[in-house]
């Protein structure tokens, strides 16, 4: 089983899809992989979701395939049941924690404050999901968050960019950043597979400049 840092450093970006049509979610995750991009945050918004969750699962072993927007311990259930190999929260519930911890699988909770990211911490978890990324504060407040509590690793997700990932990657507390960019709706609709692959390519080949270490110990 994957721990959570092969999740987090799987690839520069996770993917978060959502898919209607089932059909659609084979494709779909082996263009992500032609393009180089080797996991999938699949989303629990549509009827279909588990079923696309566990054909990925099935036909797809090149990818490391979870389930996002888990919103209750029900869901994180099914999707553990479906083939999840990680999830996925958009934020976090002692419930929800409590329950996925018991799953013993790698959980990217969702935090957005720093009292949420300490709540976190106090289950044991140090990789969380940063979200929405973007309203929240963008890269200066992840870097700010990095100040008293180094010792966490986030995924940033939620109004991220090819444009503006880099910024967020340069930072130290950054392993990868999540966005829905690299599957179009209308890509996905018009089984425009050689698209996906274009964007996953992109994403894939995102250059990570973290600045120079200062070493204070000389
Ligand atoms: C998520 O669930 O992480 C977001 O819907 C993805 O955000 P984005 O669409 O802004 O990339």
């Amino acid at each position: 089983m994957a721990d959570v840092s092969t999740i987090l450093n799987a690839s520069r970006v996770i993917p978060v899809v959502t898919i209607d049509n089932p059909e659609h979610a084979v494709p779909v995750a082996q263009a992500l992989v032609e393009g180089g991009v080797g996991i999938i945050e699949l989303t629990l918004r549509t009827e279909s979701a588990l079923k696309s969750l566990q054909w990925i699962a099935e036909e797809v072993p090149g990818i490391l395939v979870g389930a996002g927007t888990v919103l209750t311990p029900a869901q994180a259930d099914h999707a553990a049941a479906a083939g999840a190999q990680f999830l996925v929260s958009p934020g976090v519930t002692p419930a929800l924690l409590q329950h996925v911890l018991s799953l013993n699988l790698p959980f990217l909770p969702g935090v957005a404050t720093v009292g949420e990211v300490m709540a976190v911490l106090e289950s044991g978890l140090t990789a969380m999901k940063f979200f929405p990324a973007g309203p929240a504060g963008g890269p200066p407040y992840l870097a700010a968050i990095g100040a008293p509590i180094p010792q966490v690793q986030f995924c940033p997700t939620g109004g991220v960019s090819l444009a503006s990932a880099p910024e967020y990657l340069a930072l130290p507390n950054v392993s990868c950043v999540g966005g829905s960019w690299l599957t179009p709706k209308t890509a996905v609709e018009d089984q425009d597979w050689g698209r996906i692959k274009e964007l996953a390519q992109e994403a894939a080949g995102l250059a990570v400049e973290r600045p120079a270490r200062t070493d204070a110990s000389g």
